[in-house]
């Protein structure tokens, strides 16, 4: 039996995704070459915006001739777009070939879900609250070459007038610091190299735990004594609760990398205000100085939207302006998209879609000029690598990141996947650097999975 796993949106996907892989794993499937061929096929899905949905439904439509050939297999359709309101009954009246409906709180029931469908023409659950400690003992199948996912919160507490996370996933609710550390300890033994804390704001973890100890940094401080040679990252930051003593937990970390994907969403005051966002530009800028002072060598990404209800042209040349103060390595950008339920889909002056559009296209371009100066900053300097995989299209290359966490390709051979090396940088363009291996610093002698892309994102 075979199953596979159509994962979208972000990092949290991937790694439920894992876990989903893993219960399918322990009841006997394997991974199929495609979702054609499966017996079980699972869309964990995404609602950030319109766009991810429109996609999702185009390729769940896509599977209709295919069940049709096959009534046996079994379509499954969990995440976050199946959590919203309303979701499920139109997913059964739209696509009445979706065998199976579950939200993002009760992932570690897909087993019973499975069987369930047994003896029932379908299975429909989306629940509100869930029992955290059943996601947890949940086994991830992991699929990313020496990286690893770890969970250290879920659901979100901000209510960013533009956004659907904390209606899908509800209120933040922190892992035990112990277990996070066990975990984390566990993944190292088996070699894993790489450790990502994941959570929609990691700096808020454990305002939920009646524990003064009980914070990020003092999670940042205990697993850096973990005694392994790995490297520390960790996703979302939010401006607003990113503290000096994370800040000083980074700087005086062993395994912490300098790096901060610190979305601003705007540059204008008056924008972050109507988004919620709880700083301004002023506490922004503090925040990226004190950073850069305790760490000269860290590098930063952010999330930008354009086009939020009421952003004017002023308010847009804000955040281009603080664009080229800040100077990224990395920008995500996106062109604001209406979610049902959220304020601000009722604010009135929403911006057109042309001039959404000029926006991201303008935004993009100077990106791009800024990145590929800060590439070229390490051209001729020697930066120290984790070979993650190898390269794609360019045979006898590899490919890895770099502390600061820009991918960097390199000609080197396979028995070097999860070491560390020395590459001296020769090339370098907006997304990546490249170079030559001219040191091993640390082989991996831990046996290597490639990255397996059994939860293929797309
Ligand atoms: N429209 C466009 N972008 C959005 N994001 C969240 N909600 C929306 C929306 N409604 C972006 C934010 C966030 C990232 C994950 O997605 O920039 O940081
Ligand atoms: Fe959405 Fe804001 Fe929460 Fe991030 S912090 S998940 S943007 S509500």
């Amino acid at each position: 039996m075979k199953y596979y796993i159509n994962t979208y949106g972000c990092q949290m996907n991937v790694h439920e995704s894992e876990k989903l892989a893993g219960i399918l794993e322990e009841m006997g499937y394997t991974l199929a070459d495609s979702d054609k061929t499966a017996d079980v096929v699972v869309f964990n899905t995404c609602a950030i915006r319109e766009s991810a949905e429109q996609k999702i439904f185009g390729n769940i439509g896509m599977l209709k001739s295919v069940k049709a050939a096959n009534p046996n297999m079994i379509i499954a359709v969990c995440g976050c777009m199946s959590q919203q309101k309303g979701y499920p009954e139109m997913i059964v009246k739209k696509y009445p070939y979706v065998d199976i409906i579950f939200g993002t709180h009760n992932l570690a029931k897909f087993k019973e879900f499975l069987n369930k469908k047994k003896s029932q023409k379908r299975v429909v659950e989306v629940v509100e609250t869930e029992d955290i400690k059943l996601r947890d003992s949940m086994e991830a199948t992991r699929t990313s070459g020496t990286n690893a996912w770890v969970n250290i919160t879920y659901g979100c507490n901000n209510f960013c007038t533009y956004c659907i996370v904390p209606y899908v996933r509800g209120r933040e609710v922190s892992r035990p610091m112990q277990d996070i550390i066990d975990e984390v300890e566990k993944l190292l033994k088996k070699g894993f190299k790489q450790i990502t804390l994941l959570g929609q704001n990691v700096n808020s973890y454990g305002n939920d735990i009646d524990d003064e100890k009980v914070n990020f940094a003092n999670l940042l401080r205990e697993l850096d004594k973990l005694d392994y040679k790995y490297r520390l990252r960790f996703m979302t930051s939010h401006p607003k609760d990113l503290s000096k003593e994370v800040i000083d937990a980074m700087a005086n970390g062993k395994h912490i990398c300098h790096y901060l994907h610190l979305p601003v969403q705007s540059g204008s005051d008056e924008i972050l205000k109507k988004m919620n966002r709880h700083y301004d530009t002023k506490r922004y800028f503090s925040v990226i100085d004190m950073a850069r002072k305790a760490m000269p060598d860290i590098e930063f990404s952010s999330d930008i939207i354009v086009g939020f209800p009421g952003e004017t042209e002023e308010d847009f040349e804000d955040t281009i302006n603080l664009v080229k103060k800040v100077r990224y390595q990395q920008l995500f950008t996106f062109i604001y998209s209406k979610r049902k339920g959220t304020v601000a889909e009722k604010m009135p002056n929403q911006v057109d879609i042309k001039t959404k559009k000029q926006r991201l296209s303008k935004l993009i371009e100077i990106e791009r000029e800024i990145a590929t100066e800060i590439s070229q900053k390490y051209l001729g300097k020697k930066v120290e690598v984790l070979v993650e995989g190898i390269h794609p299209k360019k045979k006898g290359y590899l490919m890895g990141s770099t502390d600061f966490g820009k991918t960097i390709s390199f000609e080197g051979d396979e028995n070097l996947l999860g070491s560390f090396v020395s590459v001296l940088v020769d090339k370098a363009n907006h997304t990546t650097l490249s170079g030559k291996i001219v040191d091993v610093l640390d082989k991996s002698n831990s046996e290597y999975n490639l990255p397996k892309d059994k939860v293929r994102r797309k």
